[in-house]
């Protein structure tokens, strides 16, 4: 077979989802159609961003403040609607949850045949997006198991081992999505002639230990004892890159490929610390795993944690499974 077969360059991304399981089953059928929708709605934030600066009302503040307690950029309310109006129109979905509302948002048309939930992230890195640097979307598959009686989603507070499905979208250079349903972590490019996600490389494993340092050390002045120690022993060993973008999904792409380690651990203050846990940690965590890599909470795996409310925040320790276990170690002799 020659190189450059069509069959080798042209695997798209709901082909691959059909190939990992048996295609003809409702649940190969469903997450198929789910994983296309989600690739529409990052084909057209990809679209969006990519003409940010050459267009009026793109970058830029709403005014508005969210649920986290952040200022709202109009990017976060373009991409948070666009997943809303993909899954609109997909019968599959019946609720969205996401970073940018207080409550979950429901499809009642879809519902109940839809019982699946997305939770999402639809802008990661949200202070990149007016200066033109790299901003993902992070996302996780959820069945929805028991009904939701008050509409505020007391019955997604679960543990992460719940999620079918999950992974980002990276708006870098190229775009790029990555997924896993549970069998492997593989990422697409998308081919912006075709409009379409081309498989990039499959099975990805995250080196068991690497060089990635990846943390805002300008919060060294409020973390506790066990992070201000493994952050000297970083300084004083060799072998070890800082690097951080600001954007959580860029940074846990970088050692997926490279191999280290990322941490946003809690603060005396916020002991919590900043990501939130259904939108950011738990998904990541969930494809980390899935490529052979650790994500923990400094004490517990965060596939173990469950959220006490929607928009819980957790500390997150996350990358290759001996850097992961490290600052672990440091964290537990503190205890
Ligand atoms: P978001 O833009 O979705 O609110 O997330 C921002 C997150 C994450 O992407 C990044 O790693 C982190 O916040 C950066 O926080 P600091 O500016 O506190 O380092
Ligand atoms: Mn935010
Ligand atoms: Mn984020
Ligand atoms: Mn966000």
């Amino acid at each position: 077979v020659p190189e450059h077969s069509l069959e080798r360059d042209c695997t798209t991304l709901s082909r691959h989802v059909l190939q990992q399981l048996q295609s003809f089953s409702p649940e190969a059928q469903d997450l198929s159609a789910i994983m296309n929708r989600i690739a529409l709605a990052g084909k057209l934030v990809a679209r969006r961003l990519s003409r940010a600066g050459l267009m009026a009302d793109v970058l830029g503040f709403t005014g508005e403040t969210n649920v986290q307690g952040e200022s709202v950029k109009k990017m976060d309310v373009y991409a948070n609607d666009v997943f809303i109006s993909v899954f609109k129109q997909s019968g599959l979905v019946c609720r969205l949850a996401s970073e940018e509302m207080d409550k979950p948002y429901y499809i009642p048309e879809n519902c109940p045949i839809g019982r699946y939930t997305l939770l999402y992230d639809p802008i990661d890195g949200s202070s990149n997006v007016d200066i033109n640097l790299n901003v993902g979307s992070i996302f996780a598959i959820r069945q929805q198991k028991e009904d939701d009686l008050d509409g505020e989603g007391n019955d997604l507070l679960k543990d992460g081992h719940e999620q079918l499905a999950a992974g980002y979208i990276v708006y870098g250079p190229s775009t790029m999505l990555v997924y896993s349903i549970g069998h492997g972590v593989h990422s697409f490019l998308l081919d912006p002639s075709l409009g379409e996600f081309i498989l990039a490389q499959e099975n990805i494993q995250i080196p068991d230990h690497g060089p990635v340092y990846s943390t805002n050390e300008g919060n060294f002045w409020q973390w506790d004892d066990a992070i201000r120690d493994y952050t000297r022993y970083v300084h004083r060993h060799e072998g070890y890159t800082a690097r951080y973008s600001g954007a959580l999904v860029g940074d846990i792409h970088r050692i997926l490929m490279q191999g280290g380690v990322f941490l946003y651990p809690g603060t005396v203050k916020k002991p919590e610390g900043k990501l939130r846990l259904l939108y950011e940690s738990a998904p990541l965590a969930f494809l980390v795993e899935q490529a052979g890599g650790k994500a923990s909470n400094g004490l517990k795996p965060i596939l173990d944690v469950v959220p006490d409310k929607l928009h819980a925040r957790s500390p997150l320790v996350i990358g290759s499974k001996e850097d992961v276990s490290l600052v672990e170690s440091f964290i537990q002799d503190h205890q």
